[in-house]
């Protein structure tokens, strides 16, 4: 069969999408409507045609003006669902999924709407498609670290509704280091680490080495600047670090870039996963088009995309008896 064919037919593992980033414009107009929100946008066209960026803040501005649409419970357990049924279209049996409570509490919306709707559509989802998912707590890293201890707290009485906690949005002066407290007790509390440490950012060596030796993360979302360090390198071979690079994403942000992060992974035995991050502001490319890319520019062939494959289930925060199961 085809590359086309042999992707698809992959059972996958997915661990770093934004839910907010999976919100289509189709369904954005939907809860638009249902909330009676205004959007400065004719038609789903136009909206789409508005989503040009070209570094981390220029993108950020736009994703959060987006999540303005989401109200109520069900408006979070839509999402969720979408995204879900979406992929499972595409044979993803199990996915991490980042949510950032902070973009929802600072409008008002109550933490319990929040994870109680979210919760909804992963129930849903896996009794409609048999997917299986968990919810990643992301904060704000421009935000203070008061404001991700204060979500922290909100989190508590739900905390077996979370499998672990993250770091997401503008990295520049926002260091790992300042969030050190909050993922000590976060590991304290039973939750798995993760942090992003996107691709160029200021201090970007500093800020991998710190999220793997003073926060202790499993995983980094990203990472790509650890390539320029042999010392990160083999720290992170050390120590087993799992990465989630998400191909089109780089693409997007890094036009050109030919897909060398992770070629660069891959070619130092790193312990590479692919995934999406915001697909639907990334002409909708979910994980049977990343994988096509990577495979069409940096010629991953199929002995590496079930590698890749293998790694994201080895990565997965689940027991070992669902990881025998699923893969
Ligand atoms: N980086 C940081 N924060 C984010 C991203 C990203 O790629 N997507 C959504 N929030
Ligand atoms: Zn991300």
């Amino acid at each position: 069969g085809s590359i086309v064919e042999f992707i698809a037919g992959l059972p996958k593992a997915e661990l770093h999408v934004h839910l907010e980033g999976t919100l289509e414009a189709e369904l954005k107009f939907r809860l638009a409507a249902r909330n009676a929100v205004d959007l400065p946008y004719a038609d789903v066209d136009a909206m789409r045609a508005s989503y040009v960026y070209h570094d981390l803040p220029s993108f950020l501005a736009i994703f959060y003006e987006g999540s303005f649409v989401l109200h109520r419970e069900e408006d979070f357990r839509d999402l969720v669902y979408a995204y879900l049924e979406k992929v499972a279209g595409q044979n993803v049996v199990y996915a991490e999924m980042f949510f950032d409570p902070q973009q929802h509490t600072d409008r008002g919306i109550p933490f319990s709407v929040m994870i109680e709707g979210l919760t909804r559509g992963r129930i849903e989802a896996e009794r409609d498609f048999g997917i299986r998912s968990q919810l990643i707590m992301c904060f704000v890293r421009e935000r203070s670290a008061e404001s991700a201890m204060a979500v922290f707290e909100m989190a508590l009485p739900y905390k077996h509704l979370i499998v672990g906690l993250g770091l997401d949005s503008d990295e520049k002066d926002n260091p790992p280091e300042k969030f050190a407290e909050i993922f000590r007790r976060g590991r304290e509390e039973g939750f798995r680490l993760t942090m992003h440490c996107d691709v160029d950012q200021k201090n970007t060596h500093e800020h991998i080495r710190q999220a793997i030796e003073e926060i202790g993360v499993e995983r980094i979302d990203h990472g790509a600047n650890l390539l320029d360090r042999p010392e990160l390198i083999a720290m992170a071979g050390e120590r087993g670090l799992f990465f989630t690079v998400c191909p089109y994403a780089n693409e997007m942000m890094r036009p050109g870039e030919r897909q060398s992060i992770a070629r660069g992974m891959l070619d130092r035995g790193l312990r590479l996963t692919l995934n999406l991050d915001d697909p639907a502001y990334m002409e909708g490319k979910y994980i049977n088009e990343n994988m096509l890319m990577v495979h069409e520019l940096a010629g991953f062939e199929r002995e590496d995309l079930l590698t890749v494959t293998r790694n994201a289930f080895d990565a997965a925060w689940i027991d070992e008896d669902l990881r025998r199961e699923l893969h």
